[in-house]
């Protein structure tokens, strides 16, 4: 069972941490991977919140850290995804004092499960409107625009991700069903 502690986890001493770019270490209940960027510590969950790839192995670069997997992005500092199929990557506070790395294992973004999910159906509404959908997304029965909202916040296969996103939106447009059965999800999409 894991357990979230106030109590500070040494990591590693700066010199190794500057020398290596990033270390792991497992810190109340979880891996969190601790990263040298840019002259300064950060520290992220070092699960993917996408399928679970190590973060570890990400890249860093102008403060961005990309999963190699599906190559997610996220910003290192505070966590928040760049790419939709991602959730936010939950984020820790980070210490040196004399010469040495400290993680202090409670998460630094603690937003609320509801308030975090309620934020992440508000970009996918924002998407709708864009693409000029969200009156077609309304009339649809309750249980299919739940089913459709979790589909894109949840998408896991990326390699995938951009048709699967296009056939909803062009399911919602020509009033066919919002999540494919497998059948369809094997139509060639055609787009105006
Ligand atoms: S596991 Fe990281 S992007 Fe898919």
């Amino acid at each position: 069972m894991s357990a979230e502690t106030d109590a500070p986890v040494h990591v590693c001493s700066l010199a190794e941490l500057e020398e290596r770019g990033v270390r792991v270490v497992s810190a109340g209940g979880r891996s969190v991977a601790v990263f040298w960027a840019d002259g300064a510590a950060y520290a992220v969950d070092n699960r993917c919140p996408h399928m679970g790839f190590p973060m570890s192995r990400g890249t860093v670069r102008d403060g961005i850290l990309t999963c190699h997997w599906h190559h997610a992005r996220f910003e290192l500092s505070g966590g928040c995804t760049f790419d939709p199929f991602a959730d936010d990557l939950p984020v820790f506070k980070v210490e040196v004092r004399d010469g040495e790395v400290f993680l202090e294992p409670r998460r630094e973004r603690g937003e609320a499960p509801a308030a975090h999910w309620q934020r992440k159906l508000r970009l996918v509404e924002r998407a709708l409107r864009d693409f000029g959908l969200m009156e077609a997304f309304e009339e649809r029965p309750l249980e299919e625009r739940a089913a459709c909202l979790l589909w894109i916040a949840a998408s896991t296969d990326s390699d995938e991700e951009e048709d699967r996103v296009s056939r909803m939106l062009d399911a919602l447009a020509g009033g066919g069903p919002l999540v494919p059965r497998q059948a369809a999800l094997r139509r060639p999409r055609a787009r105006a």
